[in-house]
């Protein structure tokens, strides 16, 4: 068994990790750290449990550690980090110095050298790891996931973008509040209304989509070359994202075609049968009124993204426009990064 901890393991995203974690064939989850605030406590006394799955019985006597490589002194293999992103910077190359963290916040997502992966679109981009060790003489790494709306968006364009010639992309999203953190979004705020801004979301997605889908020459990646704008909304939905996405292909195609690509598409944690890996990353709906987040964010334990309304753009050439609904803290986040360390238990530890 691997050992692993969570570093965050209190927030939105960290209790998800533990509920994932729970009974996990390859990886013992050993320890937890937080913020002082919660340090020296059980964790059942330290916090507030959000999730509808029970807290699981072998996580309640854990003591809370602080953040520290130092405090985390039980040989953990890997953790997984949630903390806020102002705090990853530090915190995050701190215990990349001895172990493998796998990082859910921003900030070393774009950085040279630091894989950004979701395993189904992007693997080879773990071949920077080595470069990523000698430069900072680590013997640990750093492994980011894109953003929540990113990533189920980057799953379903990777078969379009992979089978036919892609010229540009619009993307409306309608954010679950859970996106924001439990602190984030106040109910006064969101009840009854919809905010029509989500700070530094858009940009996020425009570079990050581009660069999943771009290319890793050994020394760099560079971006897909088509264009990509987003328009990022919250709504007052608690789990699941929804995306309304809008492509310009170059030629004409048939929309037959899109769909098949999309509901048989399978990549390497399929072929490599890694646990939390869903048999189909996207499921197709043909209903008019599906995808919904209450009714489709399970899909595949959470893992995989619906598609639905998949259909021609009768206003525009070579275009086509569907919606999309993908779990923003299980494939948006914790699930996320729990796939990417199974890749990299398979493939390198
Ligand atoms: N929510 C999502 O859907 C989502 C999706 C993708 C990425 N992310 C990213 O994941 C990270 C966590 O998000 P979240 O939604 O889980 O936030 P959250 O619910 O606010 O949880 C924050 C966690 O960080 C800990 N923390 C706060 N200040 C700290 C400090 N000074 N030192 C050490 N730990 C500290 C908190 O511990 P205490 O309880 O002790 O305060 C808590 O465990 C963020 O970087 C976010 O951008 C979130």
């Amino acid at each position: 068994m691997v050992k692993v901890g969570v570093l965050g393991a209190t927030g939105m995203v960290g209790q998800r990790f533990i509920q994932l974690l729970d009974s996990h064939p390859d990886f013992e989850l050993t320890a937890l750290a937080a913020s002082s605030r919660s340090a020296g406590k059980r964790y059942e006394d330290a916090t507030t449990w959000y999730l509808n799955e029970e807290m699981p019985e072998a996580v309640k006597d854990i003591i809370v550690c602080d953040t520290t490589p130092e405090a985390m002194d039980n040989d953990v293999d890997i953790v997984f980090s949630s903390v806020p992103t102002e705090l990853a910077a530090k915190i995050e190359k701190d215990f990349a110095k001895d172990y493998v963290v796998a990082s859910n916040a921003s900030a070393h997502r774009m950085k040279k050298n630091i894989p950004l992966v979701i395993p189904e679109v992007n693997p080879e981009y773990l071949d920077m790891i080595d470069a990523q060790q000698k430069e900072n003489n680590w013997d640990g790494f750093i492994v980011t996931n894109p953003n929540c709306s990113t990533i189920a968006l980057t799953l379903t364009l990777k078969p379009i973008v992979d089978n036919f010639n892609v010229k540009g992309i619009r993307v409306s999203t309608m954010q679950a509040i859970s996106g924001a953190g439990y602190n984030g979004v106040p109910s006064m705020a969101i009840l009854d209304n919809l905010v029509p801004y989500i700070g530094s979301e858009e940009e996020k997605m425009e570079s990050e989509t581009l660069h999943l889908l771009g290319n890793y020459d050994g020394e760099e990646v560079k971006p897909a070359d088509f264009v990509l704008s987003a328009s990022c909304h919250r709504v007052p939905v608690i789990d699941g994202h929804t995306e309304a996405v809008f492509i310009e292909l170059e030629d004409d195609f048939d929309i037959e075609d899109v769909e098949d690509k999309m509901k048989n598409f399978k990549a390497l944690p399929q072929e490599l049968g890694l646990y939390s890996a869903p048999e189909n990353p996207i499921v197709v709906k043909k209903e008019n009124d599906r995808p919904q987040p209450r009714m489709d964010r399970n899909a595949g334990n959470g893992m995989a993204v619906t598609v639905g309304r998949l259909r021609k753009d009768q206003a525009f050439d070579n275009s086509l426009k569907y919606v999309l609904v993908g779990h923003n803290t299980i494939r948006g986040a914790a699930g996320a990064s729990v796939l990417n360390a199974e890749l990299i238990n398979d493939k390198i530890l």
